[in-house]
């Protein structure tokens, strides 16, 4: 196979919304895109574009020098990769495994590869899928240097930011989590704001311009506590933890009022108020992040 045709052509294993984006994305870019799905049929509007549809996984792995990965967990990946068939038909190739899971997850598989001869890289998707192919698509990868650079440009096929965040292979899953983190906090306190403003009669449209104001406040403070992280300072004298406590409770005594479980805000009250206890009342909230972070 010539070096040309080797970067031409890639395997996506996994066809559910992201695989079948990132095959798609693969596709406009004119690779040869070779797909396998656990359920059959999930390729039929994939292969009517030019896609090659394995019949087997040791078929699509075959096919390319590049196997991507993208299903639900890293249980789904070992279902689909450890056996020895495929093993056999990956080995001297390079893997990417774009499935989310945790850090200690990404280590074993790569171990996994390492003991197979098999190339490994992990990654993570941050952005939806209608972002992949354009711009504003985001990929996080970590692994061996060398071999992120022998595919950035088929990943980069994929469009977007792609960043190296290191050799160590689980990095990528463990900027994942973190991030996962902050949205689906903030998913559960929308969700949760939605149903007491539906109690107190107001709409979620009408709330929308609103609840994008408190989003928009978001991203400066989170650059600006950085620092403060870092240096292990956390003095705020426009919101210390007493005043925060306070307007936490008036979230929870409304949303019980109506009898809406207020669970999640009653967690973040009780952390402020462990940091309070611990006489951290004057700092702002970050402070909770060093108690969390005690062993
Ligand atoms: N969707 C997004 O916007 C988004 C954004 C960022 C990251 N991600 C990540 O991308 C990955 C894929 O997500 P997704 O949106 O495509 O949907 P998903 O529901 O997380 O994954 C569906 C895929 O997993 C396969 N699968 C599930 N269990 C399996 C098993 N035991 N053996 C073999 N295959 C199995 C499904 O095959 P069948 O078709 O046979 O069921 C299908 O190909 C996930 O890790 C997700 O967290 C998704």
């Amino acid at each position: 196979m010539s070096v040309h045709t080797e970067q031409s052509a890639v395997t996506v294993l996994g066809l559910g919304p992201m695989g079948r984006a990132l095959a798609g994305a693969f596709l406009d870019a004119g690779l040869r895109t070779t797909v396998w799905n656990r359920t059959p049929g999930r390729d039929r509007e994939l292969v009517a574009r030019g896609a090659v549809s394995a019949r087997s996984v040791e078929e699509a792995a075959a096919a390319s020098r590049l196997t991507v990965v993208c299903v639900v967990n890293y249980d789904a990946v070992d279902t689909i990769l450890r056996r020895e068939a495929v093993t056999d038909a990956l080995k001297g190739r390079t893997v990417v495994n774009l499935t989310a899971d945790t850090p200690d997850r990404a280590r074993d598989a790569a171990a996994w590869a390492a003991e197979h001869g098999i190339r490994y890289l992990d990654g993570a998707i941050m952005t939806p899928t209608p972002t992949i192919g354009t711009p504003a698509a985001v990929f996080l990868h970590s692994g061996p240097n060398d071999l992120y650079h022998k595919h950035q440009p088929v990943l980069e096929a994929l469009g977007g930011t792609h960043t190296h965040l290191g050799e160590e292979i689980g990095r990528a899953a463990a900027y994942d989590v973190a991030l996962l983190d902050i949205f689906w906090t903030a998913m559960a306190g929308y969700a949760h704001a939605v149903a007491v403003a539906h109690a107190e009669g107001i709409a979620a449209r009408e709330l929308a311009p609103f609840a994008k104001g408190i989003g928009d406040l978001l991203p400066p403070i989170f650059e600006g506590l950085a620092a403060e992280v870092e240096a292990g300072t956390s003095s705020d004298e426009g919101s210390p933890l007493t005043s925060v406590a306070s307007s936490m409770a008036h979230v929870i005594h409304t949303s019980e009022a109506h009898g809406i479980d207020a669970g999640v805000m009653r967690a973040a009250e009780g952390l402020a108020r462990r940091a309070i206890g611990q006489g951290h009342g004057t700092d702002g909230f970050i402070r909770v992040a060093e108690l969390l972070g005690r062993r």
